[in-house]
């Protein structure tokens, strides 16, 4: 069986060719987002909302993550198809020093995951720097970061002014300086989605961060629409058009790589 590997996203970003990632829980899903062609699966922290039914990523913890991470790599060590890169959330409270942090992202890699995730800004340049330096690839996540979206004032757009902008930006750099090898950019303006992924040569895969990232990623239970409670303007319901989850994880894979999928009326202007 081949994999997708951050060899072949960096090749993807460097050939111009945007490419689909799909949160997914377990086994199931992940292997369908396999067969679909979605390059790569996030074991997000989400689950705390979609599958535990929480009002947050808060309540997640380790041991969580570790669980649906495996999950989901049998899912897809068990399919015939091209292998999604598998990343997976640590969860609040597991990476507040580099040493901690080596430790959570042990586990997950334990269980399966090929990269680990993790939210903020210019602060984690250390903890990048010492995962990375012990061969833990990580992905960083900027704009929108639903772990501390209390000290955002919500789930609220981000990088609306200059000042704001900057300081994502920024916070961009100084993350792949210290060895980040991919970006989730949330919830900002088109502008500073498109100026992220130009400034840097690592990908940036954007969710409702506009067209101009290399990537999107969207959660499942958003883009199939099964979520509570209320729809964000970046989200797309697939199963609408689509007559199963395959069909449907397919058709965001496709419109991903052929441009149509941010459309005008999921993005922030
Ligand atoms: O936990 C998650 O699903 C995420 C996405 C919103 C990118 O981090």
């Amino acid at each position: 069986m081949s994999a997708i590997t951050l060899a072949t996203l960096n090749r993807f970003k460097a050939d111009r060719k945007r490419f689909s990632m799909l949160t997914a829980y377990d086994a199931s899903f992940a292997a369908a987002a396999a067969r679909a062609g979605v390059a790569s699966v996030l074991v997000g922290d989400s689950l705390g909302m979609v599958v535990q039914g929480g009002d947050s990523t808060v309540s997640v913890t380790i041991e969580n993550m570790a669980y649906h991470t495996a999950c989901v790599a049998r899912g897809i060590a068990g399919s015939k198809d091209v292998a999604p890169l598998i990343v997976a959330d640590l969860p609040l409270g597991t990476y507040y020093t580099p040493e901690a942090a080596g430790e959570s992202a042990a586990t997950l890699m334990r269980a399966g995951a090929n990269v680990v995730k993790l939210e903020g800004g210019a602060w984690l340049a250390d903890t990048v720097r010492f995962l990375t330096e012990r061969g833990v690839p990580v992905c960083a996540h900027l704009g929108l970061t639903p772990q501390t979206a209390d000290m955002l004032g919500g789930y609220k757009v981000q990088g609306r002014d200059e000042t704001a902008a900057r300081r994502i930006r920024d916070d961009a750099a100084a993350l792949e300086a210290a060895g980040a090898r991919l970006m989730v950019l949330e919830c900002v303006p088109n502008a500073v989605g498109a100026a992220v992924a130009s400034a840097l040569s690592i990908p940036v895969i954007g969710i409702g961060a506009g067209p101009g990232t290399d990537a999107q990623v969207l959660v499942m239970h958003d883009m199939l629409g099964v979520s509570q409670g209320r729809k964000p303007r970046f989200v797309k319901d697939y199963m609408a058009q689509a007559c199963g989850v395959e069909e449907a994880f397919r058709a965001f894979a496709e419109e991903v790589e052929s441009g149509d999928y941010p459309a005008p009326e999921h993005c922030y202007g």
